[in-house]
């Protein structure tokens, strides 16, 4: 079992594929983009499967797919394939903007890969574009309505921007009984690649709040689900639930059961901090886990109380794309 110098049982690794993707979302990368790795420079499909497996036997029990967007690195269902079939691992999730899901959908099924988050900005087609800076609009809620005609438990994140998709709120809590689904409002971060600036925020959990319950004033919070960085809600007489993920305020360090690996195989202890262990330099030393996993449980011992902690001892505010959320 993994366990933190905080007590904390790291059980959740998120694990990014790729640093690439096919938008260009506001709150994560300028327009022009960022400086992707070359595919040689990330984890080829083989390390990372190694040391997913290795992950897997010292406790790590769900593993998240992110990006960058997942499905823009090719070899990504043949790598689920493998993964899926590995003992000890409870769960596969994965996150996604949705673009490129449709074609995926039936294999996802029958390898039981269920879980799937959906990064959604707007229900309004112009907006979504706007923010996104890409002409998807159509294709991810069509692939969103397919995924839920297909049984997947969806849940859809929006990212909510002061002057900009504040207005989607409550058409979301909307979609969200109209479609029994989960719709999570999510604190902006600064990990915007330096596209924008970022002096405070402005939405942060409980003015979020404090919208919905104006429109809505019978709200009921479900129990946490432990790790869950979510606190989730229904509405009286309304079907799905909402949440609210208090990304920047960080209200749930205390609980953090994960931690992360991106797609150049780097381990981040926290959301908030830069990279540590590099697996892939590791691996390409030789390829013995007993090294791997001894690096694995240093950085575990060492890792920081909370997020603010973490973001006091790191200068680098880098791309949510290369971090993986
Ligand atoms: P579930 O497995 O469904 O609970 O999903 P998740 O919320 O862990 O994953 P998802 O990829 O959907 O992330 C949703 C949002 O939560 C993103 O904005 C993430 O960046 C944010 N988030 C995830 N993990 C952390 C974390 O450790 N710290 C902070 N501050 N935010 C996080
Ligand atoms: N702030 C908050 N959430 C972000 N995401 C990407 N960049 C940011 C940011 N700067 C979200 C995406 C995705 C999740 C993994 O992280 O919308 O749903
Ligand atoms: Fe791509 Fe996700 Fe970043 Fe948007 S938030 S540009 S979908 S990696």
């Amino acid at each position: 079992m993994l366990i933190d110098n905080y007590n904390r049982v790291i059980s959740y690794l998120r694990l990014s594929v790729t640093d690439n993707c096919n938008m260009r979302c506001q709150y994560c990368m300028p327009a022009e983009g960022v400086e992707f790795s070359p595919v040689k420079e990330l984890l080829s499909w083989e390390e990372m499967f190694l040391l997913a497996s290795t992950f897997i036997e010292l406790g790590i029990k769900k593993i998240r797919i992110t990006g960058g967007e997942p499905f823009v690195r090719k070899g990504l269902m043949d790598f689920l394939h493998k993964l899926a079939s590995v003992d000890g691992l409870e769960e596969i999730s994965i996150t996604t903007n949705a673009t490129l899901i449709g074609e995926h959908i039936a294999t996802l099924k029958s390898l039981r890969i269920l879980n799937v988050n959906v990064s959604m900005d707007s229900l309004d087609k112009n907006r979504f574009n706007a923010i996104t800076r890409r002409d998807y609009f159509d294709v991810v809620l069509n692939n969103v309505h397919q995924l839920l005609q297909n049984g997947f438990n969806v849940k859809i994140n929006c990212v909510v921007m002061n002057e900009q998709n504040t207005d989607d709120i409550i058409p979301f809590i909307n979609f969200a009984h109209a479609n029994n689904v989960d719709v999570r409002f999510l604190e902006e971060m600064p990990f915007n690649g330096h596209s924008k600036g970022f002096d405070r925020l402005e939405w942060d959990h409980v003015k979020i709040m404090d919208h919905i319950t104006a429109h809505f004033p019978t709200v009921n919070r479900l129990h946490s689900v432990a790790g869950s960085t979510s606190e989730n809600y229904t509405i009286e007489n309304r079907k799905g639930s909402f949440g609210i993920i208090a990304s920047f305020s960080r209200t749930f360090c205390g609980t953090c059961n994960r931690i992360r690996v991106s797609a150049r195989g780097e381990l981040q202890t926290c959301l908030y901090t830069s990279e540590s262990v590099s697996f892939k330099k590791l691996l390409g030393q030789n390829r013995d886990m007993e090294i791997i996993k001894q690096a694995i449980h240093a950085a575990i011992r060492t890792r920081f109380k909370d997020g603010f902690e973490a973001e006091e001892k790191t200068v680098f505010k880098k791309s949510m794309s290369l971090i993986g959320g």
